[in-house]
């Protein structure tokens, strides 16, 4: 396909910016052909040897309500998995980072980071992806090695924005990780797959204010060190 490169850049540059991670959308569906075409269009991100690890589960209405039903009354046990994303303790540069994104994400929210309940009550929302129309699930070959896991994040990269040029909205999920055990049976996973995240997937609500918080960015010079030119 031919296309103007210049166009291009500012098309890309302007995906780039406008996505953010949306956690409250609109009561408005999206089609299945919708999303099948966001995930084939996505499948052109590069991959070791053009492996293509990525395997993912696309749910709506009830498949949305079983996966929700099934891990709430998991988290409501309180018999939580231990949570495994970062390492403990986390080095102290991404700590502070982590940090000041909880600030802000429940500030917006109006909730006192003190109110474990209600940071709860926000947590478990992940488990409905957030009143999302679609639910992504991304699963991986366990045998497979970390490089492999970075193809699969390419992928979601690239369904990310191939969402955001159709005017839908995403919040990439890890919360479902520890949950493997509990989604694998609800989706009929094949032995040997792995959960790696998920993906709420729809329309903005732009009425709510938890869609309207900043994530700032490092500085480039900080993460980059120039040789040579
Ligand atoms: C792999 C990955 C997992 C994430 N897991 C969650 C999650 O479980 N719940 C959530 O609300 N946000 C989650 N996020 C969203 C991040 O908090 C968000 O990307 C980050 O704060 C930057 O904000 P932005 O996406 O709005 O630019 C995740 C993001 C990534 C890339």
């Amino acid at each position: 396909m031919s296309f103007s490169i210049a166009d291009t850049a500012a098309c890309l540059d302007g995906l780039l910016r406008s996505r953010g991670s949306v956690r409250a959308f609109r009561d408005e569906p999206v089609p299945r052909e919708t999303v099948l075409e966001i995930l084939r269009v996505a499948g052109r991100a590069p991959s070791n040897s053009n492996t293509q690890p990525w395997q993912v589960y696309a749910l709506a209405g009830e498949a949305i309500q079983r996966l929700e039903a099934a891990i709430t009354a998991v988290f409501d046990s309180g018999q939580l998995p231990p949570p495994h994303h970062f390492p403990v303790p986390l080095p102290d540069e991404y700590g502070a980072r982590q940090a000041d994104f909880a600030a802000r994400y429940y500030q917006a929210l109006g909730i006192d980071r003190t109110d474990a309940a209600a940071r709860a009550r926000q947590t478990r929302r992940n488990f409905g992806f957030f009143g999302a129309p679609v639910g992504l699930i991304f699963a991986i070959d366990a045998c497979l090695k970390p490089h492999s896991w970075l193809d699969l994040g390419l992928y979601l990269q690239s369904v990310m924005l191939a969402a955001r040029s159709r005017g839908l909205d995403t919040c990439p999920q890890v919360s479902f990780a520890p949950y493997h055990a509990v989604i694998a049976p609800v989706l009929g996973m094949p032995d040997g797959q792995v959960t790696v995240c998920g993906l709420s997937l729809g329309y903005r609500d732009e009425r709510a204010a938890v869609n309207g918080f900043e994530t700032p960015r490092r500085d480039v010079n900080g993460f980059v060190r120039t040789m040579g030119f």
